[in-house]
């Protein structure tokens, strides 16, 4: 039975922000998301979340995991004072705690699985984390008895010269036995550089204690300042890269490409250079996306071209040629086979199949059917000043370059709109509408005509 503990009550001064550094982004999720969600795989009993600066907003950034339990720590007093918190929360807890710094975004879920493995096949009071880093400076480092019977973990600012050449260091992920921590917490004392109470001294006070490497460090790089936070981003970058890439995407110049990890990719698509796909997107297989395009929380279809273009909330079937610089925003639905072109910006619309929007166009809350062709310039009058109005415009109809169609109005199938036209009224299907002054030429017409 494993309890979880999320430290996620500091500040982080080093980070030199007013937004608590849990709750700082990495790839489109908070860090303290993301160590809550490497954590599922171990199926917790109880979620436990160490709140204190900016509490509040701690936990308003986490209402989508309901199970977590918030347990406030008022005043910052250390690490092993965030974990006296838990006292009145888990007395007679008869199972073990994986305690968690919450500034480790990158550990991967099986390397938790094996700590709480070694941990109870060793029956070990407790279990702790560790890394060989090459650069271990900042990280408490942990002295053992033989291999990984744990002796000392001795926090950077508190080591010796000699002590700071020891390149093994504490990851801040830790597995207790409850009932061994519960009687040893009041004995932690303040007395270090940080005048702070150390979860790392518990160890001293607990038999047996035993260490297990990470075989890979940079999963428990800890993030304390905007510099590891950049460099997070770089690893989980390639990370991801190297997953689509050995799974048959093409990524044309990977550095200059973003990936989120929630993102989808099926095989055969090539992503172009200064392409950045977001949040919850999916991209089918024979797309071609890019260059210099944004993808975020939209699905796009198999054979799908997309370039130079901003796609955000949409969905897109198969087949359809997108860009250069089109913009989808918010709520578009295109169908199979349509063309969106040059300067076209679609809000809260759909289109059906094999439907054209080509040149410079906007339109916001229409409805077009299939086969529609959309002249270049045609622009929806959506909105009044006040409201907002649908547009709705059936099969095969045609609007001539430059029409305006002032909402709500609605045309029917196999309508031809005459270039230039203002439509303010509905039109019935098979119909021409024409909505501009007739042309006036006057023959031999001068501007003075006494010359
Ligand atoms: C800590 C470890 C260090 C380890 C490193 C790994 C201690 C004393 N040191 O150092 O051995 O090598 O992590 O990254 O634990 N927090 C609270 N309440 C507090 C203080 C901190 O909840 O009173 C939380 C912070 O929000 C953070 C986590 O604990 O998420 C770790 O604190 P941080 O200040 O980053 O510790 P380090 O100095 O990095
Ligand atoms: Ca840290």
């Amino acid at each position: 039975m494993v309890a979880v503990a999320i430290l996620a009550a500091g500040r982080g001064t080093r980070m030199k922000s007013t937004l608590p550094k849990v709750l700082h982004s990495l790839g489109g999720r908070s860090l303290v998301e993301r160590v809550l969600d490497s954590c599922q795989c171990v199926a917790p009993k109880r979620w436990f979340a160490i709140v204190g600066y900016q509490g509040e907003q701690v936990k308003a950034a986490l209402q989508s995991h309901p199970d977590v339990e918030f347990v406030e720590q008022q005043q910052q007093l250390g690490t092993g004072h965030a974990i006296v918190q838990l006292l009145p929360y888990l007395q007679g807890f008869d199972g073990d705690l994986l305690v968690l710094n919450g500034d480790l975004p990158l550990l991967r879920p099986e390397t938790l699985k094996q700590l709480i493995d070694a941990h109870q096949s060793h029956q070990n009071a407790a279990t702790i984390l560790t890394a060989n880093m090459p650069n271990p400076a900042g990280y408490g480092r942990v002295f053992c008895q033989g291999n990984n019977i744990l002796k000392q973990i001795v926090e950077d600012r508190d080591c010796s010269a000699a002590q700071k050449q020891n390149h093994r260091v504490n990851a801040g992920v830790y597995c207790f036995r409850w009932a061994d921590l519960e009687k040893v917490l009041p004995q932690l004392e303040a007395n270090n550089d940080q005048k702070e109470y150390y979860l790392t001294d518990a160890v001293n006070y607990l038999e047996p204690v035993m260490v297990m490497d990470v075989e890979d460090y940079e999963e428990v790089l800890g993030i304390n300042d905007r510099k590891q936070l950049a460099t997070a981003y770089n690893i989980l970058q390639a990370r991801v890269k190297d997953k689509w890439m050995a799974a048959g995407v093409t990524l044309i110049d990977p550095d200059s490409i973003t990936i989120d990890d929630t993102v989808e990719l099926q095989p055969d698509t090539i992503i172009e250079p200064q392409t950045h796909l977001r949040g919850n997107t999916t991209i089918a297989s024979g797309c071609r996306i890019g260059p210099g395009s944004l993808i975020e929380n939209s699905q796009i279809g198999e054979n799908t071209t997309l370039l130079y273009s901003v796609a955000i909330n949409s969905v897109v079937a198969g087949g359809t040629r997108i860009g250069p610089y089109t913009h989808l925003r918010g709520q578009v639905q295109v169908g199979q086979s349509c063309r969106i072109g040059n300067f076209v910006e679609l809000k809260n619309t759909t289109l059906g199949d094999r439907t054209n929007v080509a040149h410079l166009s906007y339109l916001g809350d229409a409805t077009l059917g299939s086969k529609v062709n959309i002249g270049a310039g045609t622009i929806t009058a959506n909105y009044d000043g006040v409201s907002k109005h649908p547009t709705s415009i059936g099969d095969r109809t045609k609007t001539g370059s430059n029409s305006v169609l002032v909402a709500p109005v609605t045309l029917g199938t196999d309508v031809t709109v005459a270039a230039g036209s203002v439509v303010t009224e509905d039109v019935p299907d098979d119909c021409l509408v024409i909505a501009r002054p007739r042309q006036v030429v006057k023959p031999g017409w001068r501007l003075n005509n006494s010359q």
